[in-house]
């Protein structure tokens, strides 16, 4: 794995606000940015057009090497575009068929495996932000910031419910708390990379924070973190 650049990973369960916080924190640095859900939706959605199954796994493994992906900022700066083989694939890899796909997809671990070179790939200097689940614990265990962000589930369960009610979804809050307390132990009880702060994490729990208070908390802990390691500034 290339040293040549800093690396800042966050991970964390979903509903957290990871996505949010990487990329503003990915554009506060200049750095580039390693959405890692979105390559288990790429490949997902890759195996979908292809036909191949779940099950499948030399073919999957075969896909993942070979997937030639791309990350890149709208013109407002707001939105990630994604690529697949130059193609815009941005709200096509949001559908729940490939979200459940990539679920399925993302216990194989010869599918882990076949997806670690391309993650490495990202980190460019000036440095990288890298969200997910494994960012600190297995894919870049080496980072100079690891930081597991956090949200009570009723916190989380509300933030969605905002945004299923802004799409004119309606749904109950009791049902959104169990549904999110459910998927957490599953992805803390799941034998392969299972969602679990990395040892020298620093939890920052965002109940009750707006995204600026979190990514000033976010800033000053790469300031400090980046110093400290003599990477930068
Ligand atoms: O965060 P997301 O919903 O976009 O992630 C899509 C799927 O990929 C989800 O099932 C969790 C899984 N995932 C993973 O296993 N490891 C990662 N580093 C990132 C996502």
């Amino acid at each position: 794995m290339s040293r040549s650049a800093p690396v800042v990973t966050i991970d964390g369960p979903s509903g957290a606000g990871k996505g949010t916080i990487a990329r503003l924190l990915a554009q506060q640095l200049g750095y580039h940015l390693l959405d890692s859900g979105a390559i288990y939706r790429i490949l997902a959605l890759a195996a979908h057009e292809s036909s191949v199954g779940p099950d499948e796994i030399t073919d999957l493994t075969e896909l993942a090497r070979n997937l030639e992906v791309e990350f890149r900022l709208n013109e407002s700066g707001c939105e990630t575009q994604v690529l697949l083989s130059d193609q815009l694939i941005t709200d096509r890899i949001r559908t729940e068929i490939v979200g459940n796909l990539a679920s399925q997809i993302a216990v194989i671990p010869e599918v882990r495996l076949a997806l670690l070179d391309l993650q490495h790939g990202f980190r460019k200097p000036p440095g990288l932000v890298a969200d997910g689940r494994d960012m600190g614990t297995v894919v870049f265990a080496d980072a100079e910031l690891k930081i597991f962000l956090t949200a009570t589930p009723l916190e989380r369960a509300k933030r969605r419910y905002k945004q299923l009610m802004v799409k004119g979804i309606g749904v109950s809050l009791p049902a959104l708390v169990r549904e999110i307390e459910q998927r957490d132990q599953r992805d803390a009880d799941r034998k392969l990379a299972p969602l679990r702060p990395a040892s020298d994490a620093i939890t920052v729990d965002s109940t009750g924070m707006t995204v600026d208070q979190v990514l000033m908390r976010l800033m000053s802990l790469v300031r400090e973190a980046l110093s400290e390691s003599g990477v930068v500034r």
